[in-house]
């Protein structure tokens, strides 16, 4: 391997050392505890590790956690009764609705509901117009997480050549908004890109977020190009016995490893990373709310 390795989980960790500091100094200079609510419907396994784990998270930084573990067949009018809740209740200044939501609420009708100023994931379409016309607005945490890694590796991204391989509204669009707004060629490409090996070869920044094994080789990179892979897919592991299973991501690890520049490992990398901006996110929120000064660092 020849690529530096981009170690999501260390810079995770500094994340929140920041968050934790700036909320210890709220609390004693305000009496201020940034509150976040996460809303989970239905059972789905892996979405409850994720919630588990922000809650714990929530805690460890000193913010307020609330949990609001509602039934799978949960009302549409009961979950907006709950939204409507939590954007009025003071003592919360950020509020996540898990995703995906079962198939009988609406999605967008449900994220639009939440108050803007609360909305730590980013995903109201307030915040995705402000993004989109470069005005201070919640940054997706996925994509903020990203972007605070690149910075931290390349400093200055003016006039570098991203390629984004993905086109959703959690990850690749906002991904692109944010790349561009720090000054990059930005393409976005997807599963009717033609010649996405070629258009691939021409980037200096890969950010691979489609959801699909491996499917980025080692030689679609341009050597000494940075590549940041934000999928997290398990895949069968029988050299690891029988039954087994291991992460992978979006990109072939040894392959890219081997002619990037500098590349995100799975797991390790984006994952920590995302977590770690959500609670970037609650506590930017809730010195917004207050007028109080934002730290620095933690946002666009
Ligand atoms: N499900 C998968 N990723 C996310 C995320 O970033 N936010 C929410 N709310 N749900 C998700």
């Amino acid at each position: 391997m020849t690529a530096q390795l981009i170690d999501g989980k260390a810079f995770a960790a500094t994340v929140r050392e920041k968050v934790a500091a700036h909320v210890s100094k709220l609390k004693a200079d305000h009496d201020l505890t940034p509150g976040l609510a996460v809303v989970l419907v239905g059972e789905d396994p892996a979405s409850q590790v994720y919630v588990r784990s922000k809650g714990k998270q929530t805690v460890e930084v000193g913010m307020k956690s609330v949990e609001h573990k509602l039934d799978r067949d949960t009302s549409e009018a009961d979950l907006l009764a709950l939204i409507k809740s939590l954007n009025a209740d003071p003592t919360i200044h950020g509020i996540l609705v898990q995703l995906p939501l079962p198939d009988h609420l609406d999605e967008d009708l449900v994220i639009n509901s939440i108050d803007p100023a609360k909305d730590v994931d980013g995903f109201h379409i307030s915040n995705v117009g402000l993004l989109g016309t470069g005005q201070k607005s919640m940054v997706p945490c996925t994509p903020l997480g990203c972007l605070m890694m690149l910075r931290d590796h390349h400093g200055s991204l003016s006039g570098l050549n991203a390629v984004v391989v993905g086109r959703s509204n959690i990850v690749g669009k906002p991904m692109a908004q944010l790349l561009l707004g720090d000054s990059c060629t930005v393409t976005i490409a997807h599963s009717r890109t033609k010649d996405l090996p070629d258009v691939v070869r021409g980037a200096d920044i890969v950010v691979a977020a489609v959801g699909r094994p491996q499917m980025v080789p080692g030689d679609w990179i341009k050597p000494g190009a940075t590549v940041i892979d934000v999928g997290i897919n398990r895949i069968d592991a029988p050299e690891r016995g029988e039954g087994k299973t291991r992460l992978v991501g979006d990109v072939d690890f040894d392959s890219c490893a081997a002619v990037a520049g500098a590349i995100t490992p799975v797991p390790g990398g984006v994952g920590p990373m995302t977590i770690a901006c959500l609670l970037a996110n609650t506590l930017t929120a809730c010195c917004r709310a207050n007028q109080l000064e934002e730290p620095e660092g933690l946002t666009v």
